[in-house]
């Protein structure tokens, strides 16, 4: 707590043992009225989730597993840029606090080497009168080896520990994530997503790169031209045509 350096962010934290999901449990909160800048940590998650209704590899006290509650004065359509910005906030953290240079892949996976090391997912609680909350939670791989993760997932997975070499301090790193976070989504809520757009394309292992996306219906192959001020993902296929991607896995086709 004392490592703390925000304002809002993090200064109300609930830290658990255990628990199923972290996104679970700051729900319950937001709708309890938590306030703006409410965290969720916890040592190990027994059913934490990622997107498209995947599950979410958390092992115990090895990684971060952490879900923040923002209650932004904006419209619901710019809500899913927070996602962007967050992953910004997290690479800035990642850098400052190892030295690595991590990459971000469209939308919201940060990768070392290739591999990846945080997953980001936002999730919404909207009414009538517009977004009554974010909750944002973020898994960042820490100290795992190898051998911590699910076979499944061991080619594809990586942690800061494994691309540096030394144990990395969750509490450091926490603590800078929350000050680039607060930092960040008060630059976009204040003067839009301009600056932010251009520091999330440097960081981009996607733009301007030949990519297939995935999407529910069906799947495209074209050059990853840029992101639009919402957050779309711009997509050239071989015909001239230019595709707005929503929604999608991303592989790199080069
Ligand atoms: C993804 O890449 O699919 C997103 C993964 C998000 C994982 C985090 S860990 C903390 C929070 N609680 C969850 O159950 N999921 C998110």
């Amino acid at each position: 707590q004392a490592l703390l350096k925000t304002g809002r962010l993090g200064q109300n934290m609930h830290f658990l043992e255990s628990c199923p999901s972290t996104q679970i449990a700051a729900h319950q909160l937001a709708q309890e009225d938590a306030p703006d800048g409410t965290v969720v940590l916890t040592e190990e998650q027994t059913a934490g989730r990622g997107r498209m209704a995947r599950r979410w590899h958390s092992a115990a006290n090895k990684g971060i597993w952490m879900s923040v509650i923002l209650r932004p004065d904006v419209p619901p359509q710019k809500a899913p840029q927070f996602t962007l910005v967050t992953a910004v906030a997290v690479v800035r953290a990642i850098e400052q606090v190892t030295g690595l240079k991590p990459e971000i892949k469209w939308p919201n996976d940060i990768l070392l080497n290739g591999k990846k090391c945080t997953g980001i997912l936002t999730e919404l609680q909207s009414d009538a009168d517009g977004i009554q909350a974010l909750i944002i939670g973020i898994g960042l791989n820490v100290n795992q080896l190898r051998e911590d993760f699910d076979p499944e997932v061991q080619d594809i997975a990586t942690s800061l520990k494994m691309e540096s070499g030394d144990d990395v301090d969750r509490k450091q790193l926490v603590s800078s994530i929350l000050y680039f976070l607060e930092q960040y989504s008060d630059l976009y809520i204040a003067e839009g997503f301009g600056m932010l757009k251009l520091m999330w394309e440097s960081y981009s292992s996607t733009i301007g790169r030949p990519v297939r996306a995935r999407m529910a219906k069906e799947t495209l192959e074209g050059m990853a031209e840029g992101i639009t001020e919402d957050g779309v993902l711009q997509l050239r296929t071989p015909d001239g045509k230019l595709h707005g991607i929503y929604s999608a896995d991303i592989e790199m086709t080069n």
